[in-house]
């Protein structure tokens, strides 16, 4: 496990910037897994400027997002759907049936979740995973309790998962409760790992997640376990780290 920590969230970034885009020029064809929220914005943009710049090209790149919430609007901005149009997918030059995001509106939601595992494997499984994590140490939808051997499957999300992830919807309410996750197993199989976690109010979870037992009460303690997995880290995040 490298672990990499910077002054701050934009170091972070670049260094994030840098891996992801080192993996496409390596494999123009590489298989991404990409994840939503406040923690990969700036790596984004940064991808997004590399494109404009003529540096690099998603032509022949495939993605595969983490998740997606269940019985969402998909035009909803709070949809992750909407989130990676919106943040990425419409500023760069991937093909649009090169990118997967779990369906969360499918009517048979547990098919869903196979059929999305089986496209990953058609792909040849997932390069590079670009991981954040939540406050209580989830990773993907995975919340604490998930047991390590999941694969695609269906959520109820906690209670402090929903009250952070509102600040992307205009009312606490509007929060779904439910999403559709890519398991641990799945995220496990990837064959790199890109974590990255910044601000203070992550900095227990990291603590916990690196130094801390690996146990499903902390599903990203099980990063332990990975055999190729960079972690990138700003200073606040990784304060609470001892060693
Ligand atoms: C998003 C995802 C989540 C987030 C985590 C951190 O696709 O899977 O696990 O990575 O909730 O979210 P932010 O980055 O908003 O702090």
């Amino acid at each position: 496990m490298k672990i990499k920590i910077f002054e701050n969230y934009e170091k972070m970034s670049i260094e994030a910037t840098r891996i992801i885009a080192s993996q496409i020029l390596r494999q123009p064809d590489s298989v991404l897994g990409f994840a939503t929220g406040s923690t990969p914005l700036l790596t984004y943009k940064r991808l997004i400027r590399l494109y404009e710049e003529g540096l690099i090209s998603f032509k022949k790149i495939k993605t595969f997002n983490l998740d997606e919430y269940i019985n969402i609007d998909v035009k909803n901005p709070g949809s992750y759907r909407a989130f990676m149009e919106n943040t990425l997918f419409n500023k760069i030059d991937i093909d649009e049936k090169n990118w997967f995001i779990p369906d969360g509106n499918a009517e048979n939601i547990e098919e869903e979740c196979i059929l999305y595992d089986k496209k990953i494997k058609e792909q040849g499984g997932i390069d590079l995973q670009l991981l954040g994590m939540g406050t209580n140490g989830h990773i993907a939808f995975n919340e604490p309790g998930t047991s390590f051997s999941t694969r695609t499957h269906v959520v109820s999300l906690k209670q402090n998962t929903i009250n952070d992830n509102s600040r992307f919807f205009d009312r606490l309410e509007d929060v779904p409760t439910k999403a559709v996750t890519l398991g641990i197993r799945s995220i496990m199989e990837a064959k790199q790992i890109l974590f990255m976690a910044n601000g203070a109010a992550k900095a227990k979870a990291v603590r916990d997640a690196l130094e801390g037992p690996i146990s499903i009460d902390l599903p990203a303690s099980v990063l332990q376990l990975h055999p190729n997995v960079t972690i990138l880290l700003d200073e606040a995040a990784a304060m609470e780290l001892g060693r």
